[in-house]
């Protein structure tokens, strides 16, 4: 069989530890025998961040707005026992935030569905996607310490001259106070993303805040998505899509009993607590895919999960592993669909459906990695080894080519 061909270059991001070796056990037995892979590399593993001084990190990213779409392997984001593992000249910024700072995007984290590995939520049957708000809010906050009575204010002095303030409380005893922002402009670019996103997913779109109770700073998100929201809906009535508010906890109770299928934009706050009770409720961590999309629309497709550092030591101890690789070939086949649908490449777009179809038969027909042996509800699961798995799959893949 003649292999794909591709026109545009996909932005490839390699990265650390046992996910390192995945990417190359994927590439040689999943990709390169069917498509002449054409990508334009680049090493984030730490050792080369290293000795780029982490140059390699923002050229890739800047690849990735001039081609539009990447695929990333987990890195290490490097803390201080990083630091002397590797030697590191210093404490180098998460790639994934130099990235997101850069194509100023929003993380959509959307759980694989297979049967046999059941949602402890019965009624969901659709995968959740969590849409998170990465900026601002408590993650960039000030706090104090109250010692003893005083009054604290909220005191704005504009460039202009004027002066806004606002008591926060008269305290009589020690206490504490937080002050909180976050920028239209972000906000914006957020929802923006977020109906893009849907559109392209032909999914409904929920939003969530508590602007009954915060009038000024939750109202402000909610209005902005309105606004933003009034560009988009002819579309979305044409897709046959809704856009639908609520408030949070109401959001929350609708969520559980929902058939699930939506796409829930979320706070930075909220998205940070429900993707981690989406991710675990569906199953495992290591069957969630992530995209990073830019309001001007890049893709950058990864797997949720990080390294896999445990595996990977005992990969260099030459022991047995068996480590999940469906998130990173689900980042590849996403990378791969969203570069055929730019580039009208139709046989591209097949293969990844046929990819991950190869994959969801794996596990389906029993075959899998230990830590779904572990939570399936298939009678006698099959454990295979990293490589093993990877082959089941590419053994499937050839039947269907
Ligand atoms: N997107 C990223 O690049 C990313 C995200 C998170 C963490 N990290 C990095 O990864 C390294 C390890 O971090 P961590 O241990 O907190 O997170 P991790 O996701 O690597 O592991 C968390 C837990 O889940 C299990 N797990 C995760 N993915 C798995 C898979 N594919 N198959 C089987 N089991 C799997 C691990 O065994 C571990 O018990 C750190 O250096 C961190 O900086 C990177």
């Amino acid at each position: 069989m003649a292999k794909i061909q591709m026109t545009t270059p996909l932005v490839e991001m390699d990265g650390d530890e046992m996910t390192r070796i995945l990417w190359k056990m994927i590439k040689d037995e999943l990709l390169l025998p069917f498509i002449d892979l054409k990508t334009e590399y680049y090493d984030l593993g730490l050792e080369y961040r290293d000795k780029t001084d982490d140059q390699v990190t923002i050229d890739a990213a800047e690849a990735n707005k001039k081609y539009g779409v990447s695929v990333k392997c987990a890195t290490i984001t490097p803390n201080p026992a990083r630091v002397e593992e590797y030697g590191l000249k210093k404490m180098y910024k998460s790639p994934n935030g130099t990235i997101r700072a850069i194509l100023d995007g929003t993380v959509f984290r959307t759980p694989i569905l297979v049967k046999g590995i059941d949602p402890c939520v019965r009624n969901w049957k659709k995968p959740i996607t969590i849409a998170r708000h990465a900026y601002g809010d408590v993650y960039k906050n000030t706090e104090m310490k109250i010692p003893g009575p005083g009054e604290a204010k909220l005191v704005f002095d504009g460039k202009d001259g004027s002066h806004m303030e606002k008591t926060i409380f008269d305290f009589e005893e020690p206490g504490i106070i937080q002050g909180i922002h976050n920028r239209d402009a972000s906000i914006e670019s957020f929802a923006r993303s977020c109906f893009t996103y849907a559109l392209a997913e032909k999914k409904d779109l929920w939003f969530a805040t508590k602007d009954t109770i915060s009038k000024t700073y939750d109202r402000d998100f909610k209005e902005i998505f309105e606004k933003v929201y009034e560009e988009y809906k002819d579309r979305f009535e044409e897709a046959g899509i809704t856009y639908f508010y609520t408030l949070i906890d109401d959001a929350v109770a609708r969520i559980v009993r929902s058939e699930g299928g939506m796409i829930w934009a979320c706070k930075n706050y909220d998205g940070d607590v429900f993707s981690d009770m989406i991710s675990t409720a569906f199953g495992s961590l290591a069957m969630m895919t992530s995209v990073l999309i830019s309001p001007d629309g890049k893709y950058e497709y990864e797997a949720a999960h990080g390294t896999v550092q445990k595996h990977y030591y005992k990969y260099l101890k030459g022991e047995e592993t068996s480590t999940n690789s469906v998130a990173t070939i689900f980042a590849w086949t996403g990378a791969l669909r969203k570069r055929g649908e730019l580039d009208g490449n139709k046989e591209l777009m097949d293969f990844a459906d046929k990819l991950e179809k190869a994959t969801i038969d794996t596990i389906e027909g029993g075959t899998m990695t230990g830590d779904l042996v572990r939570m399936t509800t298939l009678p006698n699961p099959k454990k295979v080894d990293s490589l093993g798995f990877i082959q089941a799959i590419r053994a499937n893949l050839e039947k269907s080519l």
